[in-house]
């Protein structure tokens, strides 16, 4: 969708929000997938009611963006705005045991920065791509660590009531890759309590999850991570593999042979071939097993 009014530019550019025309999705997500829109910077957090009572005067529908890791944009021309959060410089501010984090931020980056300072507790989260404010919104977590247990304080924008809020810890509910926060709510910051630990002891830890992962994951492909959540008491990826579906592809979009939960794109897929994909393995393991698998990467459909 385009922004061309320019009483629309102008009012953008009077809020700091930097326009992108025509950025490629495809660009800006871990699948190399996703069609073209505007782009939204925002630079300024106390600009969003504004910037939404723009968009919303003025009908231009919006789409929130993170780090673009765990999401399958739709091809083509996209029917909606891509906001977009800058991140700040510093993005983490250490106190302590607290470490105040931009949702902009890296999240690897953020691991090995609090490494350095000996504050661990996230080791396990090392090597999954994405923002800081993305593995909170769904709670991220590997090798039996998420980083909803060290979340002290997050700032948002609330949907509800178009405000900028603090909400406490306790306050937010984190479950497997699920949190209570609403789907339009905007993550903007967050404070992590994290505990103190040598850097030679995190680093050990560190090393240990990079080689699990690099045993077992196909880094370096272009994925969006695990496109199914697990069911319970179950491994999607195991499921998959055992019917034999490992390097099943629709065009470019193949079952990735190293882990079977995680979907590669291995040249052009299109967000349509991936789609196909992911309707036939769930047919597939529904028909065999009986378990229909949920969506863990997010979907834009236009
Ligand atoms: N397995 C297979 N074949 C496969 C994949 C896995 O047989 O193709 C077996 C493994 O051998 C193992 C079991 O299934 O016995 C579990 O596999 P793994 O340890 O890889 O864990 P997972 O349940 O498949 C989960 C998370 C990952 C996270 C890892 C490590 C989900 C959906 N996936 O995978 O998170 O990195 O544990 O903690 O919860 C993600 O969320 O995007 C993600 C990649």
């Amino acid at each position: 969708m385009r922004v061309n009014d320019p009483k629309i530019v102008a009012s953008l550019a009077e809020l700091g929000v930097e326009l992108r025309p025509e950025t490629k999705l495809s660009e800006l997500t871990s699948l190399g997938i996703g069609g073209t829109t505007d782009l939204l910077r925002i630079k300024k957090h106390e600009t969003i009611p504004d910037l939404l009572n723009l968009l919303d005067a003025n009908h231009i529908p919006h789409k929130f963006l993170g780090g673009g890791s765990n999401l399958l944009v739709s091809d083509g021309e996209l029917p909606w705005v891509v906001l977009q959060l800058a991140p700040p410089d510093p993005d983490v501010i250490i106190e302590g045991n607290l470490a105040r984090v931009a949702a902009a931020a890296d999240l690897g980056r953020t691991v090995t920065y609090c490494a350095k300072q000996d504050l661990g507790g996230m080791e396990g989260l090392i090597g999954v791509p994405g923002t800081v404010g993305g593995a909170l919104r769904m709670n991220a977590g590997a090798y039996g660590m998420q980083i909803g247990t060290y979340v002290r304080e997050v700032d948002l924008f609330r949907a509800a009531t178009r405000k900028i809020e603090k909400v406490r810890g306790h306050q937010i509910s984190f479950e497997y890759r699920h949190t209570s926060f609403a789907p339009d709510d905007m993550m903007l910051a967050v404070t992590l309590e994290l505990p103190s630990k040598p850097y030679n002891e995190i680093l050990k830890g560190i090393r240990i999850c990079n080689e699990k992962r690099r045993s077992s994951q196909p880094l370096g492909q272009k994925s969006a991570g695990c496109i199914f959540r697990n069911p319970p008491g179950a491994s999607a990826g195991r499921l998959i593999d055992e019917l034999g579906l490992k390097g099943l592809s629709v065009g470019d979009a193949q079952v990735s042979d190293r882990h079977a939960n995680f979907f590669v794109n291995t040249g052009h897929a299109s967000a349509k071939d991936m789609l196909a994909l992911i309707t036939d393995v769930r047919e597939r393991v529904e028909k065999s097993y009986g378990v229909a698998l949920e969506n863990e990467v997010v979907v834009w459909n236009a």
